[in-house]
């Protein structure tokens, strides 16, 4: 997700220190080339060498080194796609606020005004909430700087408060957001569904699908991050649920359908990533079913549906449907394509390696309403949103 960027990563004294060996590692392993600038205090926390190790970078910790050719502070800052400070201490967010560049870290920041910075507080709460620092990070946001705001929980010192770096997963997540993608849905209204729903059979048991939601997921987390305003409609997954994004929890398809189509009016694009059950059992036992007297059968009857039903009301929304199949992929893409009134089916195999449930990846091929078709090859399910997202900001 972030092949070809460069990322500027500044870490500073705090006990935190030690996660951002993590955070490089993570920009890494997307493709980023990383550039990390210790502060003297870092050095007393982590060494440079781990940072070097994982980044087959030079680490910088002065802004005077006789080896250094061209003027690296300028030159760090004028390459970076984007700058992240994580951990970042009182002492860094003062100096960046009040313009001090004393040495190689706060001197890059102050030579990357025209560049995106991400900084990421972590320090005991009774600092955190220091009017000076919370007056130094409402300057340093009202000069364009995101500021991530710090997890509360049991700290270092042994506080329990505001302060905690977030996860390392997420702050990478942030900087993807703000930099891997063109923002071509800034203002739009998306609406994904994810996951599978659990159609019950008594208070025990239910009926489901393989569905994980992965593709959904990502769908909502590059839909954001591409700057639309975005609302995850999801079954019951373990997956996080992406920064930024209104997620809606729900069970069956029923509840999916009353949350889909109460938001439909008011939204631009549906992607409908979800697996909702066609089937649910037509008679639900208030108690569970007892060994002895099971008939051994479950009367099945059919679940509103949902795409259809969007595709009957739709006035100026972009409608987007999956399909998997077992056999004849394309034929039946195009069948649902045109009776339920879609803009763009999303066909996927289940028998092709690297497609369908639980896996990173898929492989799909796009079907538009003017026939065309677009195979896409075997990628991770981010970057084939990103397509899918980009076609379907030239259509609305
Ligand atoms: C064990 C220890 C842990 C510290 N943790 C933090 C911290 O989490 N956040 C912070 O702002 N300062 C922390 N400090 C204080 C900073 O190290 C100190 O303010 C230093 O001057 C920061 O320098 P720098 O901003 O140039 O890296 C800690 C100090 C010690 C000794």
């Amino acid at each position: 997700m972030l092949k070809g960027k460069n990322i500027v990563l500044g870490v500073t004294g705090g006990i935190a220190a030690y996660k951002a060996c993590d955070i490089a590692s993570r920009l890494v392993k997307m493709g980023a080339d990383v550039h990390v600038i210790m502060t003297k205090s870092a050095c007393e926390f982590v060494t440079p060498l781990t940072f070097k190790t994982l980044t087959n970078n030079k680490v910088y910790t002065s802004v005077f080194d006789e080896n250094d050719v061209g003027v690296p502070h300028i030159d760090l800052a004028q390459g970076a796609d984007v700058l992240l400070v994580a951990p970042a201490t009182a002492n860094f967010i003062g100096k960046a606020a009040n313009g001090i560049a004393d040495d190689m870290l706060t001197s890059t920041v102050l030579a990357a005004s025209n560049k995106k910075i991400i900084i990421s507080p972590a320090m005991n709460s009774h600092m955190y909430e220091n009017p000076a620092v919370q007056e130094n990070i409402k300057t340093l946001i009202s000069r364009g700087f995101v500021v991530i705001k710090p997890d509360s929980g049991r700290l270092a010192c042994g506080d329990t408060g505001i302060g905690k770096l977030p996860d390392s997963a997420d702050i990478v997540e942030r900087v993807a957001m703000e930099v891997a993608f063109e923002k071509c849905l800034l203002g739009k209204r998306v609406l994904i569904t994810a996951g599978a729903t659990q159609e019950a059979i008594d208070p025990v048991r239910y009926i489901t699908n393989h569905s994980t939601g992965k593709m959904g997921y990502a769908l909502a987390r590059v839909a954001k991050a591409k700057g639309a305003h975005v609302t995850l409609i999801t079954g019951k997954t373990s997956l996080k649920a992406p920064l930024g994004v209104d997620v809606v929890e729900i069970v069956s398809a029923k509840d999916m359908f009353r949350e889909v189509t109460e938001r439909y009016f008011d939204t631009d694009i549906v992607i409908k990533a979800a697996a909702v059950a066609d089937f649910k059992p037509k008679n639900v036992s208030d108690q569970k079913t007892k060994k002895e007297n099971a008939k051994l059968s479950v009367e099945l009857e059919k679940t509103e549906d949902i795409l259809a039903y969007l595709g009957q009301k739709k006035a100026h929304q972009v409608l987007v449907g999956f399909c998997m199949e077992t056999e004849n992929l394309l034929e039946n893409a195009e069948k649902k394509l045109k009776s339920k009134n879609l803009d763009m089916i999303c066909a996927n195999s289940l028998t092709t390696p690297g497609a369908g449930f639980g896996v990173d990846t898929n492989v799909l091929t796009l079907i538009e309403k003017d026939g065309t078709k677009t195979a896409l090859p075997m990628d991770t399910k981010e970057n084939l949103a990103a397509v899918i997202l980009e076609k379907l900001a030239q259509i609305n």
